[in-house]
């Protein structure tokens, strides 16, 4: 586990995060099907709304690199229970596969689920490509 590559970039994501007003960094680190790895961290802001979370930050990174493809997720963060992608996140990561392993790492201890048991029957492009109007229409 410590010596997993996406644990280490996922924890340098973490200490890169900007959160004075949670007080709670986040670092995660996002595998792509071609092996490269794509972090992020949380990014908050003074209208708090407008924060993002560490998992948003690195598809965005990844995204912006071209890769689409992704294996797994690892996100560290402080707390015991470590923090679990939120609801949007989910969202956002199920764009690009349901079938994500999503890791979690706290300081005590881990998780590990896939993307489609931490949000079942999620909203998606293909629901969206079977209306008459819709992307792939
Ligand atoms: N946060 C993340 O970046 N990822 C998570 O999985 C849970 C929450 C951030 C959002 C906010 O900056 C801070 O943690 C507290 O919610």
């Amino acid at each position: 586990m410590a010596d997993d590559p996406l644990v280490r970039a996922a924890r340098e994501a973490q200490a890169r995060a900007y959160a004075p007003y949670s007080r709670y960094p986040v670092g995660a680190a996002l595998e792509a099907e071609d092996g490269r790895v794509f972090a992020g961290a949380n990014v908050e802001n003074a209208s708090y709304g407008l924060g993002i979370c560490a998992e948003r930050s690195a598809v965005s990174a990844a995204v912006t690199a071209g890769a689409q493809r992704f294996r797994r997720i690892v996100v560290v963060s402080d707390s015991e229970p470590p923090a679990t992608p939120c609801g949007a996140c989910r969202q956002v990561l199920v764009e690009f596969g349901a079938d994500l392993v999503v890791e979690t790492v706290g300081p005590r201890s881990t998780g590990r689920w896939r993307l489609d048991d931490l949000l079942p029957a999620s909203f998606r492009r293909t629901t969206l490509a079977a209306a008459p109007r819709g992307p792939d229409a």
